[in-house]
């Protein structure tokens, strides 16, 4: 089974990319093979923080029917069991893609012969990234303690949130028709919160009021906190939690409690990712329980244990600075 892992962020240059290259060096070194996708259309530099050259054809070659598949796109790298796809840096940007094109590369990511597949995705909230991100229902988040980004990480799963509950009804349903209205029209008054939603859509039927509780019942983003300094940033993480389960019904779960290192600029200098040129680094030891915490619970725990924030906590208290 292939295990596809994409990761987004609300706030753009939080470290999705750094994270992306350093958790596949980190579960190829724990025995796994790894293909690390660069689908930052428009934007791609994975090759970079990857410290691989950037000359071969990429997804946005494949999209522009330049090449036959995704698997003929794969690049070794100089990590044993770790492999590339380039993105679209040698094309220009590749801004929305139809959505039977996505469900294509979807398709054929989950069909590559891997243990992991780890999509390093564009930040904000556009429907490339978010329908990349509903690949899974646990994809993982990745914030960095700052109120920005935090709340921008809120309009992500709220977004996406909302496009997966769209998506579990039928094309041209009138319950896409109201999931549609509901999201973009920004009537004075009325409350845009999960519960407002499913009340909406009860009011169409009872079934549909209940296929949306469903989604959001198995929608269980998982966070990462990158460049924390100190446990005082624990409480802008679970202001998250907070807002996405007052307005959202949404609960999270907090994997990853990483660093600021300064290592991190230096290992991208080097052109080799930190947990390969320091692996006693204190990024690359915090980044090790985020790769053990994905290998051994591949299901996310039950996030309501996390009443007063024990995961985070417990996360800020363990991290080595
Ligand atoms: N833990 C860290 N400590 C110090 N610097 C970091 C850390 N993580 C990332 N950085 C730095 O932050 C910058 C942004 O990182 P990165 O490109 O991975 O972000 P991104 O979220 O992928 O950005 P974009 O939204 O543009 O794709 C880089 O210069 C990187 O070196
Ligand atoms: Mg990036």
């Amino acid at each position: 089974m292939t295990t596809i892992l994409p990761v987004a962020s609300g706030k753009g240059g939080v470290g999705k990319t750094v994270f992306t290259a350093n958790i596949g060096v980190s579960l190829a070194r724990a025995g796994k093979t790894v293909i690390l996708a660069d689908l930052d259309l428009g934007g791609s530099n994975l090759h970079t923080a990857l410290g691989e050259k950037n000359d071969k054809s990429g997804i946005g070659n494949y999209i522009y029917k330049q090449e036959r598949s995704l698997e003929s796109l794969l690049v070794e790298t100089r990590e044993p069991r770790l492999y590339f796809i380039p993105g679209d840096s040698l094309l220009p940007g590749t801004a929305n893609l139809p959505y039977f094109r996505k469900v294509k590369i979807l398709k054929e990511l989950a069909g590559l012969v891997a243990d992991y597949v780890i999509l390093d995705l564009g930040s904000g909230s556009s429907y490339n990234t978010i329908d990349f991100f509903l690949t899974s229902a646990s994809g993982i988040l990745v914030v960095t303690p700052e109120t920005t980004s935090i709340l921008n990480a809120y309009s992500f799963v709220k977004a996406a949130l909302f496009r997966m509950i769209y998506r579990s009804f039928p094309a041209r349903s009138d319950e896409r028709a109201l999931v549609h209205r509901f999201t973009t029209e920004r009537l004075e008054g009325t409350e845009r919160s999960t519960a407002a939603l499913i009340e909406a859509l009860g009011r169409l039927s009872a079934e549909a009021a209940e296929t949306a509780r469903e989604s959001v019942r198995t929608f269980l983003p998982r966070v990462v906190l990158n460049m924390g300094r100190t446990q005082r940033d624990v409480p802008l993480g679970a202001k998250l939690r907070q807002v996405a389960r007052k307005n959202l019904d949404l609960e999270v779960e907090y994997i990853g409690f990483l660093p600021h290192d300064e290592e991190v600029g230096t290992s991208i200098l080097q052109r080799r990712p930190l947990l390969s040129l320091n692996p006693d680094s204190a990024f690359a030891r915090n980044l090790v329980q985020v790769t053990n915490r994905l290998i051994h619970e591949p299901i996310p725990r039950s996030p309501k244990l996390f009443e007063a924030d024990e995961d985070l906590t417990e996360l800020a208290e363990q991290a080595s600075f």
